[in-house]
């Protein structure tokens, strides 16, 4: 199993457990007297629910650059990046006829 399918589960597996914490919150506002650190329970699953949750956010991102990366011109043989704009030399963007 990879790492970014293990951190795909963990946040699902989070954001079930942030879900149970706000439900306890909700049940626990009804309840006249009852303790206030159930309010920050959901503080728990949801701090690495925002790890997770970012890190799942930029793996597409740092997919496309590490295929781009790996990604040679045929021509020169260096690399070029197939979206965006690229400075380096023998990259599609930057070709001009002559
Ligand atoms: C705290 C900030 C959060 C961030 C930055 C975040 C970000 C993300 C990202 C980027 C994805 C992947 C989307 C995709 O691949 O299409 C995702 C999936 C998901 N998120 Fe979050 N999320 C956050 C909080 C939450 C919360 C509060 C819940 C629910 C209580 C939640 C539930 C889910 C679920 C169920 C998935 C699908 C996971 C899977 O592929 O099985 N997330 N989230």
């Amino acid at each position: 199993m990879s790492f970014s399918h293990r951190m795909r589960q963990w946040h699902r597996v989070l954001s079930l457990a942030f879900t149970l914490a706000v439900v306890a919150n909700l049940g626990a506002m009804m309840i006249p007297g009852s303790p206030q650190w159930i309010g920050f329970l959901a503080l728990a699953p949801l701090l690495p629910l925002l790890a997770t949750g970012i890190y799942l956010f930029i793996l597409p991102h740092r997919r496309r650059g590490l295929a781009a990366r790996e990604t040679k011109d045929p021509m020169t043989q260096e690399g070029f990046q197939t979206t965006g704009r690229s400075k380096r030399r023998g990259a599609i963007g930057s070709r001009r006829p002559g």
